[in-house]
């Protein structure tokens, strides 16, 4: 098909620079809406509200009934993964995620990564019944955690500080490899089913990329990631990826150079010159107002919406928070920031 046919944000990943550019949220749909609040609030917790397909496949649309948002993104979590994997994941209230950390065990296990993907069936149904309601014009774009964020969380059990994960790293090499790899297995399978269920764009969430040195780096980001992109391509899935290997300031390069992406998401530290000129070529740029001028609005949100589009002017953009919104924006300030975006 023409590009020029297709939705704003698949022409972008595409390669096109559009005189507006496309625009979604990270974490769009979530508790600064009334409407996802209340739904939450039905559902025992976090992971049984990710797998009702019904539940999951309304939240994923309630921001595109109130914003004139170019992308749905899939209403699910990064920890499924683990959750498929047979670790143990739970949800603390007010707190976030916890899983039964591998760093206490002395032998690592998990369930076979090749078919974890079938345990998350409701998921892929979830991207079904979205795909359907999906109105035209729109992306649905699915996701996963990059295999080193997602190791950090079966590591320690927990987020904060990435310490503990880069001592293991170091005093058990074998082991962490082994982890990535599995993980690598599990998420590509997971990303190509979600291809296959409807969806139009892969996000992989490497929120974790960041405080590594080049050889980490090298080692626990660019060459799982690489590999995952590689695995999701030979299951069948030709939809565009987006990478997001977020805080990994001038490392960015060497995730471009190593990371057969289409795309790639700007933190809110990232330089906008710098990557334009570096990155740029080599991809779509996604990204990176602070969520911070979000929350202010007025002149703040203005001014950093201005500079967001001027830097990327000259190429092909997705316009995107520097990370996910947080629960105590005010949504006109949202009504706003699409207004300013979309002219
Ligand atoms: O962006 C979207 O709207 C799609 C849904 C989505 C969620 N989590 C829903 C969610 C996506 C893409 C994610 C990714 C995710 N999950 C990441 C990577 C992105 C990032 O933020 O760096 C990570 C690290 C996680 C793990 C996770 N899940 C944490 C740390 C938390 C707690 C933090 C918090 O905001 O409470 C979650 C829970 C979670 N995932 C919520 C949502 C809407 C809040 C849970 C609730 O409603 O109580």
């Amino acid at each position: 098909m023409a590009l020029s046919g297709q939705p704003a944000l698949l022409r972008v990943l595409g390669g096109e620079r559009l005189e507006r550019p496309p625009i979604w949220v990270m974490r769009q749909a979530g508790r600064y809406l009334p409407e996802y609040r209340a739904l939450r609030a039905m559902a025992p917790d976090f992971l049984a509200f990710c797998y009702n397909p019904d539940m999951a496949a309304d939240v994923t649309l309630q921001p595109l009934r109130r914003f004139d948002l170019d992308a749905a993104i899939l209403f699910s979590d990064i920890l499924v993964i683990p959750d498929a994997l047979g670790r143990k994941v739970w949800f603390v209230e007010g707190e976030g995620p916890r899983l039964e950390p591998l760093a206490d065990a002395p032998a690592w296990d998990w369930a076979d990564p090749s078919t974890a993907h079938e345990r998350l069936g409701r998921v892929y149904e979830t991207v079904g019944q979205v795909r359907a309601d999906l109105p035209a014009g729109k992306t649905l774009i699915g996701f996963a955690g990059g295999p080193w964020t997602v190791a950090t969380y079966m590591i320690q059990g927990e987020g904060g500080d990435k310490a503990p994960s880069r001592l293991i790293a170091f005093r058990r090499p074998e082991d962490v490899d082994r982890l990535l790899a599995a993980l690598v297995e599990a998420t590509a399978q997971h990303l190509a089913a979600q291809a296959r269920a409807g969806a139009m764009a892969l996000q992989i969430f490497e929120s974790w990329a960041g405080g590594l040195s080049p050889a980490l780096f090298r080692r626990l980001v660019v060459e799982p990631n690489a590999w995952l992109v590689r695995r999701v391509r030979e299951l069948g899935a030709t939809v565009p990826i987006i990478g997001f290997p977020r805080e990994a300031g001038s490392q960015l390069e060497t995730y471009a150079q190593g990371v057969d992406v289409q795309g790639i998401g700007l933190d809110t530290a990232a330089d906008a010159d710098w990557a334009r000129n570096v990155v740029g070529p080599m991809t779509a740029l996604q990204g990176n107002l602070d969520p911070m001028a979000l929350i202010a609005g007025g002149d703040a949100l203005k001014r950093g919406v201005d500079d967001v589009l001027a830097a990327f002017a000259d190429g092909p953009h997705i316009f995107n928070l520097g990370h996910g919104i947080t629960p105590q924006t005010p949504i006109d300030h949202v009504e706003q920031l699409i207004q300013l975006v979309k002219g």
